[in-house]
């Protein structure tokens, strides 16, 4: 640790995440494994885990281009789909960067087609069909015309074919099954008019990979289940992954508080007897929710102790009534016995916000051992 280490950060095991993949491609192989990147790699950094992770990855997941072209300066020569919504002004930059559209409706695609004649270079394309999500895709409803204009449509390469699921992580499967049906009569087309499908067809994601074996087809992408979280306490866990992700901070000052002195604004608690109250160089504005305050628990030197008073920018205290404390004492606030879902419920909301919202201040440590 130097002068200019931050105490506060987020500390990332490398080779759990690989472990992690290597358990997704056992389940779901033969099919292809894309691992998504998106949202700064589900906030554990992307810079550091995509170079990492890309040799053992088929494809890469993004969600919009400006996380292509960024991924396409960390890693050369894998293959990397945009999901999120493109507008079609933003389709030049997907042949000048290597990186694969989304067409999600006939617009985009012939926009792709426009693009790819006046460049004149071919655009590698996945077509998005909505199966149930009503986000973005055409409505499988009407996806004949769709399949039919993209087979006849110049410059672009069909290369796959999607959807997505919304509640494949549920114990309810039956709207994951509607979708999954849907999807196949979608598939079902190029039969019926004897074209040759994509070659990539995919629409599991983590909800999917671990309970509709089913639609694995040729490739599955893995988000929050890589990152060794399962999307919801009652997701079956059938494939065994562990969190990559340590949040660490330190004590950064320690004193007894009296009773009848409240901490912090909006004195939201007061101590009802001389107590220890540390503070942790760590808020909201590092994505620890304010709206957790006198909820979160963290540990300090290892043992569980209850959050105190508002949750400020950043910093926040800590009760440890009778215990001592020495400045520097090193502090968990996630990993070591604390979930992602803990911090979910304390903050009212699920594992992926609390991942996705560690904010860019607090660095990330990337540990290969
Ligand atoms: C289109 C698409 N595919 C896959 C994923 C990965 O989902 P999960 O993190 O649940 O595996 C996402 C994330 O929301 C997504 O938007």
């Amino acid at each position: 640790m130097t002068e200019l280490t931050r105490p506060t950060f987020l500390e990332i095991h490398l080779s759990q995440l690989r472990k992690n993949l290597e358990a997704i491609r056992a389940r779901v192989q033969p099919a292809k494994v894309m691992v998504v990147l998106k949202a700064n790699a589900y906030g554990h950094g992307v810079d550091g885990v995509a170079p990492y992770i890309a040799p053992f990855a088929d494809f890469i997941g993004v969600a919009t281009l400006e996380e292509g072209i960024h991924m396409r300066t960390l890693v050369a020569d894998k293959p990397i789909l945009v999901m999120g919504g493109t507008l079609p002004e933003q389709i030049p930059a997907f042949p000048r960067h290597n990186l694969t559209l989304t067409a999600s409706s006939p617009d985009l695609l012939r926009a792709a087609s426009q693009v790819a004649e006046s460049t004149g270079q071919t655009l590698r394309v996945h077509l998005k069909i909505d199966t149930g999500m009503e986000r973005v895709g055409v409505r499988d409803t009407e996806a004949e015309p769709f399949l039919l204009e993209a087979a006849q449509t110049r410059g672009v390469e069909i290369e796959g074919i999607y959807s997505h699921y919304a509640n494949s992580d549920a114990a309810d499967l039956t709207h994951a099954r509607l979708q999954l049906e849907r999807f196949n009569e979608v598939l079902h087309l190029y039969e019926k008019h004897s074209l040759p499908p994509p070659t990539i067809r995919h629409i599991s994601n983590s909800g999917g990979i671990l309970q509709l074996p089913e639609g694995n087809f040729d490739m599955v992408r893995a988000g929050i289940m890589f990152y060794g979280v399962y999307p919801m306490l009652e997701t079956q866990r059938t494939v065994d992954v562990r969190p990559a992700a340590v949040w660490r901070s330190r004590v950064s000052y320690s004193k007894v508080t009296p009773p009848g002195r409240p901490i912090s604004y909006g004195s939201l608690w007061t101590a009802e007897r001389p107590t220890r109250i540390v503070t942790v160089p760590c808020g909201y504005a590092d994505g620890y929710f304010r709206r957790s305050t006198n909820q979160a628990r963290v540990l300090v030197n290892g043992k569980s102790y209850p959050q105190v008073g508002r949750i400020c920018m950043d910093q926040f205290m800590v009760d440890m009534g009778d215990d001592a404390a020495e400045l520097g004492d090193p502090v968990t606030l996630l990993g070591e016995g604390i979930d992602a879902y803990d911090l979910a419920e304390w903050a009212g909301t699920n594992a992926y916000e609390v991942l996705t919202n560690i904010s860019a201040r607090v660095p990330r440590v990337f540990v290969t051992e």
